[in-house]
């Protein structure tokens, strides 16, 4: 349940519609599917693997491992991807804290989309109050990990994340009543392979790492605290599918919406800001279905930015543990609200007006953070990480994570080890060099 958490988020409801959108609608969403199936579910089951054998957090994993530091690179390079990662996340969930008190405040209502639009347009230029939004949001998480309150947050979304799913599916089947909700249909499940290219294997691979929190450490560290008797295949197959469940539903919902209201599909960040509200005012309890669902949003945020900075707090106080210096895990959660609140500065930054000075190749600072977590860094740590459970861990050790000798379970080991060993590396290879154009 934590890891599914830790899985649905933004990623699924905010992302994966405006990357889907951007790549051509139905042809994404066939080859996201199989990046879900190829990479998703063995990457899940190889982190896992590295936390439960360990038991240690993405600082020790490798190091326990190997009794070597030869691999503690690569948890560099997770912190690094979860700094990276925190500086867009939190701002994109001070957007959402924004959108519930908008709804609170009636801020909607008996507007179109173009005033959506304008309203999210004059949200990101006034960088103080978008700041602001997302303070809360780091001082809400670095409160639950202060105070160390992860089991009652997970309680609490155990409630939440079911309504927010039924939510899901009541917006779905009113969208689908709209007029013109068939084009968008068409757009989400058609798959038009022409459309397909080196480009969009890569967002579509990028985002599968992104929804399912797969190469930055985070389900290692889950994975230390799993029961032994857990099954890993068992629990990451759960995770796969309820996660690309809620993905689908969110482009269910917004793709028709997108056509109905005569929204571009290809409109970036901003698109399910503009299409959501405009959804609200065709349903019935306008203002409660608003605060509702953008509230549901914050919470399936707020446990997906409690576990990267779960990640992050761990490291810093694993990596200061023996030296003259150490910091506790108090201290730990102050060093990393700060670090994360000056990214969080120059991410909200880049994107006002005046932010021009943080863009490069007509990307902000925001697009860059976003585009190089999920296309560069995320695949090329799971790619290390298959790696180093494919040829540097104990085979037997490996195939043991999977059940008792005999049982179909521990078969599946069998097609797991060449996966990692060979086809993943390969394959996430390929696609990362022919997407940045080098093959
Ligand atoms: N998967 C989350 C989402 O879809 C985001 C996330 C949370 C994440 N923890 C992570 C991504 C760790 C990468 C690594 O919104």
């Amino acid at each position: 349940m934590a890891t599914a958490g830790s899985a649905v988020g933004l990623g699924n409801i905010w992302k994966f519609p405006y990357i889907a959108g951007e790549n051509g609608g139905g042809a994404f969403l066939i080859v996201y599917l199989i990046c879900v199936l190829i990479f998703g579910l063995p990457l899940l089951m190889t982190e896992f693997i590295i936390g439960k054998k360990s038991g240690k957090s993405a600082f020790g994993a490798f190091q326990a491992l190997r009794k070597n530091k030869k691999w503690q690179w690569l948890s560099w390079c997770c912190m690094l991807t979860a700094i990276i990662i925190m500086g867009f996340y939190f701002v994109v969930t001070g957007w959402c804290f924004h959108y519930v008190v908008a709804a609170v405040t009636h801020s909607f209502k008996g507007l179109d989309t173009g005033a959506f639009s304008e309203h999210f347009t004059s949200l990101v230029n006034n960088g103080g109050s978008m700041f602001a939004y997302s303070l809360l949001a780091v001082l809400l998480t670095a409160i639950v990990l202060w105070f160390d309150v992860n089991k009652g947050i997970e309680r609490m979304s155990k409630i939440l994340m079911p309504l927010l799913l039924l939510m899901m599916v009541l917006m779905a089947g009113r969208v689908l009543m709209l007029p013109d909700s068939n084009i968008g249909m068409k757009f989400f499940f058609q798959a038009d392979f022409l459309k397909i290219n080196p480009q969009t294997v890569l967002a579509a691979m990028g985002q599968s790492f992104f929804s399912l929190s797969i190469g930055m450490g985070a389900i290692i560290t889950y994975g230390a605290y799993m029961p032994a008797n857990q099954n890993i295949s068992a629990t990451s197959l759960q995770v796969v599918v309820l996660d690309t469940l809620v993905a689908v539903f969110a482009g269910l919902i917004i793709f028709p919406a997108v056509f109905a209201f005569g929204v571009d599909p290809a409109e970036g960040p901003q698109l399910v800001f503009v299409v959501l509200p405009a959804i609200f005012e065709q349903m019935s309890f306008a203002w409660f279905s608003g605060i509702l669902f953008f509230g549901l949003l914050c919470v399936a945020a707020v446990t997906s930015t409690i576990s990267l900075m779960e990640v992050a707090v761990a490291f810093l106080t694993e990596a200061t543990e023996k030296t003259k210096h150490p910091l506790n895990r108090h201290k730990s959660v102050l060093v990393i609200s700060a670090i994360v609140l000056v990214m969080v500065a120059f991410n909200g930054i880049s994107l006002t007006n005046d932010g021009t000075w943080l863009c490069w190749e007509g990307k902000n600072f925001f697009d860059w953070s976003d585009m190089l977590s999920a296309n560069i860094f995320m695949p090329l740590n799971a790619f290390a990480m298959a790696l180093f459970v494919g040829w540097f861990m104990d085979k037997k050790d490996v195939r043991n994570q999977f059940g008792k000798q005999d049982s179909w379970l521990y078969r599946i080991g069998a097609i797991y080890l060449p996966l990692v060993r060979f086809l993943i590396p390969l394959a996430i290879l390929a696609i990362f060099l022919n997407g940045l154009g080098i093959l």
